[in-house]
């Protein structure tokens, strides 16, 4: 398997502590993070790229709405911003110590750059882990509406940089294992993409009772019902306003929403790819007692 290339940063993405990140995660808000106030009561959503963010962050912020808590359905409100994103005059992190509680925040970063208070204040935990051959696959058509490396257009390229790390967020199995070791926790709930594909309406429930929120179960089937691929393609959630100005995109070009299914990369990965990819998969995981379904 490939070695880390210590290539020169492309335009969109830089170095930070040996990691690489997307131009929307500048090193400012990353020097922020550590330090950043967590309350409570605010409910992160972490995943690694890929894994069902937009999808759970939809759940989520549906659930809230027909429980009250939240009142706003306005797509053009980041319902669950990215705490280390900073796009607009204000970083995320500035305009999420003014927003009211609960607070829903997304992030991708690896276990230790997020804030150290996410250990102390315990706030509520949701981790969507996806099968990597399909991140991998899912990565190949995101960077193809938003090119942000020259070196991610194939899926050799993608899989190099993903086994090496030297891929935005950096090594997969680093994030998915600190969280899959704190599933025990109280706060945490560990999720993965493939289960809620196979019972979607379970994994609405599960995260209803984890947020301790009453819900009927008239109410989760329709959550259920209304985040279903099928339906979200209807809803054409449209990408980021910063995504569609920086990228020239479509609002019609949603590169987080697209077939959602498991096992896509079969469609995709060579007979060569898959078996090089499975012997670097048995070495990162080792003996850890984390499976996934892959097909
Ligand atoms: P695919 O490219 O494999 O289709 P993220 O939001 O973390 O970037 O993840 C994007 C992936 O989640 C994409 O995977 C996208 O299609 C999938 N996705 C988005 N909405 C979904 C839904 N309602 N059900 C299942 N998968 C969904």
């Amino acid at each position: 398997m490939s070695q880390p290339s210590n290539r020169p940063p492309r335009e969109f993405t830089h170095l930070y502590k040996g990691v690489r990140f997307p131009w929307m995660a500048p090193r400012s808000s990353l020097e922020a993070l550590p330090t950043f106030q967590v309350r409570q009561d605010d409910i992160w959503l972490l995943t690694y790229s890929k894994a069902g963010t937009t999808w759970t962050d939809d759940i989520v912020n549906k659930i809230l709405l027909y429980s009250g808590i939240r009142t706003d359905d306005d797509p053009d409100i980041d319902s669950a911003p990215y705490v280390e994103f900073s796009i607009g005059p204000q970083s995320n992190q500035e305009l999420l110590s003014a927003a009211p509680s609960p607070r829903v925040i997304t992030s991708h970063v690896l276990p230790e750059f997020l804030p150290t208070q996410i250990y102390q204040n315990k706030p509520k935990i949701i981790y969507i882990a996806r099968n990597p051959k399909d991140i991998i696959t899912s990565y190949l058509y995101h960077f193809k509406v938003i090119p942000i490396d020259e070196d991610y257009t194939s899926i050799r390229s993608i899989m190099d940089h993903f086994t090496s790390g030297n891929i935005i967020y950096g090594e997969w199995p680093c994030h998915v294992i600190h969280w899959w070791k704190k599933r025990h926790e109280e706060n945490v709930l560990f999720l993965k993409y493939e289960d809620m594909k196979k019972d979607l309406k379970s994994a609405v429930a599960k995260i209803v009772q984890f947020l301790g929120i009453n819900l009927d179960s008239k109410t989760i089937t329709l959550i259920a019902e209304q985040t279903t691929i099928e339906a979200t393609k209807q809803r054409k959630i449209k990408p980021k306003d910063y995504l569609l100005k920086k990228f020239n995109l479509s609002t019609d070009t949603s590169p987080f929403v697209r077939k959602g299914m498991v096992g896509d990369w079969k469609n995709h990965f060579s007979v060569v790819e898959s078996e090089e990819f499975d012997k670097w998969y048995k070495e990162a995981m080792g003996d850890i007692d984390l499976t996934f379904q892959f097909e």
